[in-house]
């Protein structure tokens, strides 16, 4: 089968596409046949080893994966014996931010990880756009408590973490505000933003007005910065640690200080990212946003795009 590689932590122009055999399943595994995977901000991490904090979870010399890939949809095709969940011929999607080897023609995945059956109103591209971004978004909103007609300011309307905290604010009834470029306003417009403003052209640390909730969904802001447009009670939610790692610090000292607040948005449990996710897409209610689909043997240029930080949400890949 085809698989990306790369034995040590590089850069896109050492990742190659490498001949491996088809791996077995274990007792409690499923093998699956990937029709869709996407390279996304958590594979750049994967793949760079940085920041260096991560590799205390990926492997701290080298990587623990030699192959890429946090995210997959795709078909049963074999499975373990302890699988009983889960039947031959099931189309299913899962995501793991430490990697999942899913940048590969196929992938055995344990029934530990958090694995679903794809909902049926998704395309394989969808589903595997639905998870990394969308679990990240999740980890924005369960911070804090989002009450209907909360006023909330999304930073980065078009990215896969800010896409997708649009809609699922909107779901939960906020009245939303989201920046992005000028091409892009219908597009935020059609997920149901209230109002968008074109960073090219106004600052939206400058508006007349106050939120309850700013989500900086690409981390180009600050606490300081968004002060004036937060509410006396305002929280301040970054996806980024900030340009001197202040944020996590922030999240420490703001709370035992009356006034604005700052949260981290560390990710606990994707599974529980997940079943919120699945439930707003059966529910019509989630849709994420793709930009580019490239083939396996474009990964390279896949990797290169993503991390020039200009996709407008997700980039998949696909085998065929
Ligand atoms: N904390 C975590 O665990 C974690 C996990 C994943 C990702 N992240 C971080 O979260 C950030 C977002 O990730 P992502 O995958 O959502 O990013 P992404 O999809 O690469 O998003 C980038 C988007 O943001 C827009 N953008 C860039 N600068 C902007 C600005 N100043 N104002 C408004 N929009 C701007 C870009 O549009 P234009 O090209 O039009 O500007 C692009 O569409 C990244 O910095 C990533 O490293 C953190």
């Amino acid at each position: 089968m085809k698989a990306a590689t790369r034995p040590k932590y590089c850069s896109p122009n050492a990742l190659f596409i490498t001949e491996l055999p088809i791996p077995t399943p274990k007792e409690n595994e499923i093998l699956v046949k990937v029709k869709a995977t996407t390279v996304n901000r958590s594979d750049c991490g994967v793949l760079t080893g940085k920041p260096w904090l991560i590799r205390c979870f990926i492997g701290l010399f080298k990587p623990m994966r030699i192959v890429t890939g946090t995210d997959f949809s795709g078909m049963i095709v074999k499975k373990g014996k302890q699988v009983k969940n889960f039947n031959l011929g099931d189309d299913v999607y899962g995501f793991f931010d430490e990697g999942l080897c899913s940048h590969a023609e196929y992938v055995c995945v344990s029934i530990k990880t958090a694995i679903l059956k794809k909902p049926s109103g998704l395309n394989y591209e969808q589903a595997a756009a639905s998870l990394e971004g969308a679990h990240y978004a999740f980890n924005f909103l369960n911070k804090v408590d989002l009450k209907p007609g909360a006023k909330v300011l999304v930073n980065g309307g078009t990215g896969a973490i800010g896409n997708a905290a649009i809609q699922f604010l909107k779901y939960n009834g906020a009245i939303v505000t989201a920046t992005c470029e000028t091409d892009y306003i219908p597009a935020l417009k059609s997920l149901g933003t209230d109002i968008v403003i074109d960073y090219t052209k106004e600052d939206f640390t400058k508006l007349n007005e106050q939120f309850d909730f700013v989500f900086d969904a690409v981390g180009k802001s600050s606490f300081s910065k968004c002060k004036p447009i937060l509410n006396p009670n305002g929280i301040y939610i970054s996806s980024e640690l900030g340009a001197n790692w202040q944020n996590p610090l922030l999240a420490i000292i703001s709370p035992l200080m009356k006034g604005k607040k700052v949260k981290f948005p560390l990710p606990i449990s994707i599974p529980r990212s997940m079943a919120f996710i699945n439930d707003i897409i059966e529910k019509g209610k989630f849709s994420p946003l793709i930009d580019r689909t490239y083939r396996i043997e474009q990964i390279r240029e896949a990797f290169e795009y993503v991390m020039s930080g200009q996709k407008k949400g997700n980039v998949i890949i696909v085998f065929d």
